[in-house]
């Protein structure tokens, strides 16, 4: 089994990646300033997309889009949610996981794999609570592009699945969160391989729970 993960440096991605490792797989681990065994990757840069993907012999079994930011916590209505925010929220949180797909869709093609994209519970409509307008727009937006690549890729035998992981104590969830990288990267592992071109198009979270868009 051959797993792709973006943003696997730290937090859920490498805590995916060390589960996926331990498990035998054979794990490719992006990130943006790589380490030994990891691959450069930088989600908001297409040519190093193209150049990453070039570099992974044979079918892609799992895509991992985990690469995220979170730039707006805390923001106010009145004087924040500045443009560099908004740039830099959809070119990795949306973008960036447009690209990463497009990339690697002749491995995944070649493997029938599937798409795991790590959106959030914030980016649910229904689920609306106010604030964070970037992030969760992005999240929505990133939702809405895993639910129609759903319908496009099944003709491909290729299955995609939107999840919430969790509140995670990462750098982004904060010490205060309620489970741990491992927890979450423990579900959701079993999430992916639970999903199917029947539940294709789905929207869960890391312990099975289905979420609304
Ligand atoms: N933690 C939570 O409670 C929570 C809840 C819901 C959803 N999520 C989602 O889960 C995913 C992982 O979050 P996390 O908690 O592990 O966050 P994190 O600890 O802040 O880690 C984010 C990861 O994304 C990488 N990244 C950011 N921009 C990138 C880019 N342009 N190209 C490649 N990699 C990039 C970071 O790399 P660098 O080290 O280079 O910055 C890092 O590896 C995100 O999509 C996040 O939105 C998290």
């Amino acid at each position: 089994m051959q797993v792709v993960i973006t943003g696997a440096n730290r937090g859920i991605g490498l805590a995916l990646a060390q589960h996926y490792t331990a498990t035998g797989a054979q794990v490719q681990a992006g990130a943006r300033q790589p380490h030994a065994g990891q691959m450069a990757l930088d989600v908001t840069d297409p040519a190093a997309l193209q150049a990453a993907s070039a570099q992974i012999d044979g079918p892609v079994d799992l895509l991992i889009c985990n690469a995220g930011v979170y730039l707006d916590q805390g923001e106010t209505l009145a004087a924040g949610y500045a443009e560099p925010l908004w740039a830099q929220s959809f070119a990795t949180n949306v973008t960036g996981v447009f690209h990463t797909i497009q990339a690697f869709m002749p491995q995944l093609r070649a493997g029938r794999g599937k798409i795991a994209i790590i959106s959030s519970i914030m980016g649910s409509s229904a689920a609306a609570s106010g604030g964070s307008y970037i992030y969760r727009a992005s999240k929505a937006a990133v939702a809405n592009l895993g639910r129609n690549l759903a319908v496009d890729l099944a003709r491909d035998g290729i299955a995609v699945g939107i999840y919430h992981p969790g509140w995670v104590q990462t750098d982004m969830g904060g010490a205060g969160a309620s489970i741990t990288a491992h927890r979450a990267a423990t579900g959701l592992a079993q999430r992916f391989a639970a999903l199917s071109l029947a539940s294709s198009g789905c929207f869960e979270s890391y312990d099975g729970s289905p979420l609304t868009y």
